[in-house]
């Protein structure tokens, strides 16, 4: 009421102020017209009359002149007719004649400016009008005017004036009314918010009508989605480390959860006749990337129990909270058969696919069985997956060949899932992806993903290509997306890493001791050069054209007999499949052959492990070595690499690097070399050994600094940077599609 009182009131004021002003202006401007339209009658008149009244003045016919005088004031407005003549005459004038416009008068009444005459029966319009005949005036016509209509009009006129001004005040009042009440509730709520410290939107929620609070939350939710991404758009800006990724998974997915999914688990619980049970931190690039990653994030890895004593240290869900010295997340086990880990994954993921993704000569083999294998354990992971989220909409990191049709079995059971598929290893042309007989199923299972990752472009080009070729997709190479089956994929390149710095227990012992450490137990003097290689034993990875290498280096530069040994440390891998098998005798015979040949008693070239060693192992034997070899055939992107520039903390040693692998694009400081091309690897060897340590300083400097910015931390962060990015946007269109009836809804309230 008060409110009304405090618009309403001064409104009325104002308009009936503004009424009083305008009605005796449009009186004047009405009457002023009047006076111009009479002016202008009168005129008429005269001209008219000056004929027939000159003839009649001649013939003296004054009674005559009377009775046109008379008919003439027939005309409602016409009050009175006179006529004076020039010579003097009586004057002639119909009855009504205002006896005060006698002919002496007419001058003074010429003279006067305003052509009005008040009288008792109101305004009167007075014209005098001269009539010539022959240059002689005959006399003056006097025309009178009634002006009593046009105060009847001018009284009509402000009637409709005031009406007019009643209806505005209506209808301006009535909008007023309610603007008013609106925002004088907006502010008053609003200045109450800023007060207790909240934001300017937050109130709307609270002073709208119902109908407004959506679409509030929805701009807040805007303004808060946008504030995340622009904090952490600059990933250059970001300092990559654990607590990174922690404020990532924080503020960009508000504590959203986590699940990786692979094949390899990241810790391997085996049986020891010395301490009973073991535990094995498995070869395999993609755990060493991964684990770092979960150890910062939390959340639940699941993969193959394939330990001996896996099942012993589980829960009765088949969970195991890991790393067991700290424990920081869950890893949840999956247990197969004898043979569906025979079919799905030395069959189908090592024997078929395995050898089509790497150009290494080995023939891919796939079996019909295989296939029914992989699928089946697929949805088995697929159903784990469902049981591990705690929320519809978990993020999935699916990785690897391992579990191509994953994505799809996932999207169809958890629609509204973010799924990373990460590819690690090489994706082939659509040539040789063709040979596979179920290459249109693993392309729909992949695309069920949000977002598939590949360590290069070069891998993405290939997975568009292939898709383009084989499925009825929509490859888009400008916004690197594939739509399939209405939905949509990003298909990005992230460079996988390792974890910078690396972890303390790694190189916590100093690169001298190391290295006497190492010579000491392979009874080497101290001036013994030492070049080191360390893979899973798979043929993919050149172990023997580096050992030819080797071989080719004796020959050609005899002082490295005696003074130089390579220690290759491999580790037992897919020992069940015959490729593999082939592979370790060739190893053997090929190291065997040349210790024969160059070596002697106290001397072998070729230090051959084939064992699996802990990280600690390891990372003794790259900070031992003057010379790293990374010879792969054919490599997604190769951590060893990596791991050793990152190892040397000393800023020495010298990497020598396969252009075959990804990490030969972003590691050219190494030597690169062509693994087929063994006298080129033996000058490299060669060049490695006998490089000044300024140079390997300067070289690995570079590399060091590039693996500390694109550690792993990154690599992960900017993939789940990129799962909020479409997160938020799938949020705002589902809001924006869901706001639109409530707009029109609003809308059509608002108009009735
Ligand atoms: C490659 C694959 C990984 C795999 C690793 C070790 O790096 O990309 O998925 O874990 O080899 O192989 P394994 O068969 O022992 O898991």
């Amino acid at each position: 009421m008060r409110l009304w009182l405090r618009f309403i009131i001064p409104l009325a004021l104002a308009l009936t102020a503004v009424a009083y002003a305008v009605v005796p202006l449009v009186d004047q401007l009405t009457l002023k017209w009047f006076v111009r339209d009479l002016d202008a009658r009168s005129s008429l008149i005269a001209n008219t009359l000056q004929d027939p009244l000159q003839e009649l003045i001649r013939d003296g016919a004054r009674g005559k002149i009377l009775a046109v005088f008379n008919k003439l004031t027939h005309d409602e407005r016409l009050y009175a007719v006179g006529f004076c003549e020039a010579a003097p005459g009586p004057l002639l004038a119909t009855p009504n004649y205002p006896p005060e416009l006698g002919c002496n008068s007419l001058d003074a009444i010429l003279a006067k400016q305003s052509p009005l005459l008040p009288s008792t029966r109101g305004l009167l319009h007075v014209s005098v009008q001269t009539l010539r005949a022959d240059d002689q005036e005959l006399g003056r016509l006097v025309l009178v005017h009634d002006m009593s209509f046009i105060q009847r009009r001018s009284e009509e006129t402000r009637h409709y004036v005031f009406y007019l001004f009643i209806g505005l005040f209506a209808v301006v009042s009535v909008i007023t009314g309610v603007i008013a009440q609106l925002s004088w509730r907006g502010w008053v709520a609003g200045t109450r918010a800023i007060m207790r410290g909240e934001g300017l939107l937050w109130p709307v929620e609270k002073v709208a009508d119902a109908d407004l609070q959506p679409i509030a939350r929805d701009l807040r939710s805007l303004i808060r989605d946008l504030e995340a991404e622009y904090r952490v758009r600059d990933e250059a800006q970001v300092t990559w480390n654990p607590p990174a990724l922690r404020t990532i998974l924080r503020e960009d997915l508000r504590g959203d959860e986590i699940m990786v999914i692979s094949n390899r688990e990241p810790y391997i619980h085996v049986r020891n006749a010395a301490q009973g049970i073991e535990v094995q931190r498995p070869a395999s690039g993609l755990v060493t990337a991964l684990e770092p990653v979960m150890r910062a994030c939390s959340g639940t890895w699941i993969a193959h129990g394939s330990g001996a004593a896996d099942r012993d240290v589980v829960d009765a869900h088949d969970r195991i909270a890991i790393p067991p010295e700290q424990p920081s997340y869950q890893l949840r086990r999956i247990w197969l058969s004898h043979d569906e880990e025979a079919g799905y994954y030395s069959g189908f993921a090592n024997e078929g696919l395995w050898p089509l993704c790497h150009i290494a000569h080995v023939r891919p083999t796939f079996r019909a069985s295989d296939w029914k294998h992989y699928t089946e354990v697929n949805r088995k992971f697929a159903r784990a997956a469902v049981e591990e989220a705690k929320k519809s909409d978990p993020i999935i990191l699916v990785q690897d060949y391992h579990l191509a049709l994953l994505p799809r079995m996932i999207r169809e059971r958890l629609p509204e899932a973010t799924i990373i598929t990460f590819w690690h290893i090489p994706w082939p042309n659509p040539e040789t992806f063709s040979i596979c007989p179920w290459r249109a199923e693993l392309l729909d299972g992949l695309l069920g993903s949000s977002i598939m990752g590949f360590h290069t472009q070069f891998h993405c080009n290939n997975f568009f290509d292939t898709v383009d070729r084989l499925l009825e997709a929509r490859v888009d190479r400008e916004t690197f997306t594939i739509s399939f089956g209405g939905k949509s994929t990003a298909v990005k390149r992230y460079p996988i890493s390792i974890e910078w710095p690396p972890a303390e227990a790694v190189t916590r012992k100093g690169v001298a001791e190391c290295r006497a450490d190492v010579h000491k137990r392979h009874g080497l003097t101290e001036d013994h050069l030492v070049g080191v290689g360390v893979d899973r034993l798979d043929y993919t990875k050149g172990i023997i054209e580096r050992f030819l290498a080797v071989e080719r280096l004796l020959e050609q530069e005899s002082r490295w007999i005696g003074n130089f040994s390579f220690v290759q440390i491999a580790a037992p891998s897919r020992s069940s499949i015959g490729d593999y098998q082939d592979f370790e005798a060739q190893v053997r015979a090929c190291a065997a052959r040349i210790n024969s040949r160059f070596g002697r008693d106290d001397y072998l070239p070729i230090i051959l492990k084939i064992a699996h060693h802990e990280p600690d192992e390891v990372y003794e034997y790259y900070r031992a070595a003057e010379v790293c070899v990374v010879s792969s055939l054919h490599d997604g992107m190769n951590l060893v690499a990596k791991e050793f520039a990152a190892s040397r903390d000393d800023e020495r040693g010298v990497l020598i690097l396969s252009q075959f692998t990804g990490a030969a694009r972003e590691l050219p400081e190494a030597l690169i070399v062509n693994p087929y091309d063994i006298d080129q690897c033996a000058a490299a060897l060669h060049l490695a050994l006998t490089m000044p340590l300024t140079e390997q300083r300067d070289r690995m400097r570079i590399m060091r600094t590039l693996i500390r910015e694109f550690n792993v931390y990154r690599w992960a962060g900017r993939m789940l940077l990129d799962a909020a990015g479409m997160r938020k946007r799938g949020r705002l269109t589902v809001s924006e599609v869901a706001s639109r009836p409530r707009l029109v809804r609003l809308a059509g309230r608002r108009s009735r």
